[in-house]
């Protein structure tokens, strides 16, 4: 078995997610360093002459997206889009994701929701049995910032999820701003036992933009390692 790096087996993940990609189609592409991979080879598929039109998540992925030539649109000129490529910081294994480690959770999930399919490209140390190891990341609007971190801090123990939530910093030592401009709770929990009730619980108070639970969106996950390839799910 030949030694491959963590991001060696992104790029695998990346590559074979490529794979799905079909002339015509109309893209979501995610964020991070794993999506990275994937929107090079979008850009190579577009060199070629594939005819592709994309929404990134993200301004980040706008950039490299828009620098390497990729058709752009948005959700408002193209609602409804084929298929959505995204990493995750975790996945169990009912496909339920954490998401939002680069802060792009809201459009990511927006992203998602307006995909027929969501498929996630990841190496296997974001595997888990139980969500939670990774912190898991919640957008909330900057007014109000102490009421609605209470507000989370009690729904999160009322769904038995006991941790610290700390503001996220950027690197200019002042709160990180998501590109719409609100700031980032991450919930470090140690682990979360029943995803559902947090994430509907999270989605109720007001000032909570968007939780990193991604629920029932993920239709297929392609792990790789040394190992190979692995599929959860339903590529098809
Ligand atoms: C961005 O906000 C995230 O949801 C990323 O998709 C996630 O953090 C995975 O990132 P990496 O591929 O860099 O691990």
């Amino acid at each position: 078995m030949s030694a491959l790096s963590a991001d060696d087996s992104k790029r695998l993940a990346a590559a074979k997610a490529a794979e799905l990609v079909r002339d015509g189609m109309r893209l979501g592409l995610g964020t991070g360093s794993t999506a990275k991979h994937f929107v090079d080879f979008i850009g190579e598929k577009v060199r070629a002459g594939m005819k592709l039109l994309c929404v990134p998540t993200s301004e980040a992925t706008r950039a490299q997206a828009a620098a390497l030539g990729i058709p752009l649109t948005t959700l408002d000129e193209t609602p409804e889009l084929d298929l959505t490529v995204d990493g995750a910081d975790e996945f169990d294994p009912q496909m339920r994701l954490i998401k939002g480690g680069g802060g792009a959770l809201l459009r990511e999930k927006i992203v998602a929701a307006a995909s027929a399919r969501m498929v996630v490209i990841t190496d296997s140390s974001k595997k888990v049995d139980t969500l939670g190891r990774f912190p898991l990341p919640i957008e909330v609007v900057p007014f109000g910032l102490e009421a609605t971190r209470r507000r989370i801090e009690k729904v999160a123990s009322a769904t038995g999820c006991r941790g610290s939530l700390s503001l996220r910093q950027g690197q200019d030592g002042k709160p990180f701003l998501t590109d719409g401009g609100h700031f980032i709770l991450d919930g470090s929990f140690g682990r979360i036992p029943d995803p559902e009730p947090l994430a509907a619980a999270l989605t109720a108070i007001p000032g909570v933009v968007e939780h990193g639970l991604f629920l029932g969106l993920a239709k297929a996950v392609i792990v790789a390692d040394a190992a190979g390839v692995d599929i959860i799910g339903d590529l098809g």
